[in-house]
């Protein structure tokens, strides 16, 4: 209870010992008495129940880790920030605008304008409550494009970060290091192979750094051996980020259910590298290559498909990838498109094409099952594939070899009235932030429940973002 100041962080208080300031502490160290009085009393009541969620601790009972868990605010008491990390002032959201810290938003304005990372208690703007049980570095560290943060339903952040990516930076790894005893970090598949080296020849990740992340204390992989690559020391459980977020989706799906269908399929080329005649990162990691060798079969009078190639012309609209001149007609190549035009394409669409193989968390899947479309999804695909119930969501194809035949079937099953697939059962059974959050959060509360503390109603882990 003696070192409010050092422990709370409000600038305000510390910068400018103010009459204001005296009351707002005088304030706190009455809740923190209470709050000392309440764990102690939880604690005695949750001695002998299993302990799920802990209670958030205020930072003001800071003393009170005597009941024998940390408080978030003892937990980082003297902590150390990593050297590498930025030097530049920390930034933070007022909910509206930025600012250099909490004290700093309110320009005179007062509470509406401390929102955000901050809110207004006393009479001051303070780091918000809900940023109390994460490192008071996490911030900083998920400005890196490999670091992801986690919420949970209430939209709090967990003190747990996900890497999603290869390290980008070149000091990642040692970031990794000088905070792992600190913040649970696990890994996710998203991006290309990961963890697994990307066979994608143009490819920028390093290739020496595989052992690194396949030994990271956790990890939310795709893969269909997973035995065959981690240690058996690591936790795993199939998941990836195309498991979350599919309200928006869904609910684009729903408005939009009864669009004329115009289109048998859409393909999603990712961002295709439209200006090397898509030969390249992206249009290998969609196996556009393949698309070629599909078009030429799927634009036959035979099967006679019409579809949309998306990202498949550069930005500026003047040039377009090759494709068979018997497809021009059938085939409508778009630009990049934003989520809402995209989705748009996927409602006048019967099904969704996915012939890539190295994508460890093909977005488009879930976005597709969520709007309650099937798929047409190669077989070999390292991620996604626990979608696909072949005559439920879709259809596998191999490759050339049988690709007719699913071909076949998903275009008869589809253009007429009745469709056997019932792709959007899948998703709201199985899928989405509520399904998979509370599945991430048990994972996490079973293996490392007695070193993360939760917010008070935490029953979901969502990464946040895509
Ligand atoms: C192919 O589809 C178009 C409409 O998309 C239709 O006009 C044409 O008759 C069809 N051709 C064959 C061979 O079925
Ligand atoms: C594309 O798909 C075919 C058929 O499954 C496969 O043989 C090929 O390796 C894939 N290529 C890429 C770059 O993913």
């Amino acid at each position: 209870m003696v070192n409010i100041s050092s422990t709370r962080r409000s600038p305000d208080c510390k910068v400018r010992f103010t009459w204001p300031c005296l009351i707002i502490l005088l304030r706190f160290l009455a809740i923190g008495l209470a709050l000392a009085a309440y764990v102690l009393f939880d604690n005695l009541r949750a001695s002998t129940a299993q302990r799920d969620v802990i209670p958030s601790i205020e930072d003001e009972a800071s003393g009170s880790s005597a009941a024998g868990r940390p408080s978030s605010s003892s937990q980082w008491h003297d902590y150390k920030s990593f050297p590498g990390l930025a030097k530049k002032a920390i930034e933070v959201a007022c909910g509206g605008h930025m600012a250099a810290s909490c004290d700093q938003c309110p320009q005179g304005n007062g509470a509406s304008w401390c929102n955000g990372d901050c809110e207004w208690r006393g009479d001051a703007c303070v780091r918000s409550s809900k940023l109390n049980h994460v490192h008071p570095d996490y911030f900083r560290i998920v400005q890196r494009y490999a670091f992801q943060p986690v919420i949970n339903n209430n939209g709090e952040y967990v003190n747990v970060i996900l890497v999603r990516s290869p390290f980008h930076d070149a000091d990642d790894n040692d970031l990794y290091e000088f905070y792992k005893d600190d913040i649970l970090f696990m890994g996710i598949s998203s991006f290309e192979s990961f963890p697994l080296n990307s066979p994608n020849p143009y490819s920028h990740s390093n290739k020496n750094e595989e052992e690194i992340y396949l030994n990271f204390p956790g990890f939310l992989h795709m893969m269909r051996d997973p035995d065959e690559h981690f240690p058996r020391h690591v936790k795993r459980i199939l998941m990836s980020q195309s498991d979350f977020n599919l309200d928006v989706p869904e609910r684009f799906g729903r408005e939009h259910a009864y669009d004329e269908k115009i289109y048998d399929f859409v393909y999603s080329g990712g961002d295709q590298d439209v200006e090397s005649d898509c030969v390249g990162w992206a249009s290998y990691n969609k196996n556009f290559s393949f698309v070629r060798e599909a078009l030429e079969v799927m634009c036959s009078p035979e099967f006679n498909v019409t579809g949309v190639l998306v990202a498949n012309k550069n930005k500026a609209d003047t040039k377009a990838c090759t494709i068979p001149d018997i497809c021009h007609g059938k085939i409508l190549q778009t630009t990049f498109l934003g989520q809402d035009e995209f989705f748009g394409y996927i409602a006048k669409a019967r099904w969704v094409f996915l012939p890539q193989v190295c994508d460890a968390s093909p977005r488009v899947s879930t976005q597709g099952l969520a709007m309650n479309k099937p798929l047409l999804m190669n077989r070999n695909i390292m991620g996604g594939w626990k979608y696909l119930i072949p005559g439920q969501t879709g259809e596998f194809f191999h490759d050339m070899s049988d690709f007719r035949d699913s071909l076949r079937r998903i275009l008869d099953n589809t253009r007429g009235d009745k469709s056997p697939y019932k792709p959007l059962d899948l998703v709201k059974s199985n899928y989405g932030n509520e399904h998979s959050g509370k599945r991430l959060y048990d994972f996490v509360k079973e293996h490392w429940g007695d070193k993360i503390i939760f917010p008070v109603g935490t029953n979901a882990l969502i990464p946040t973002g895509v």
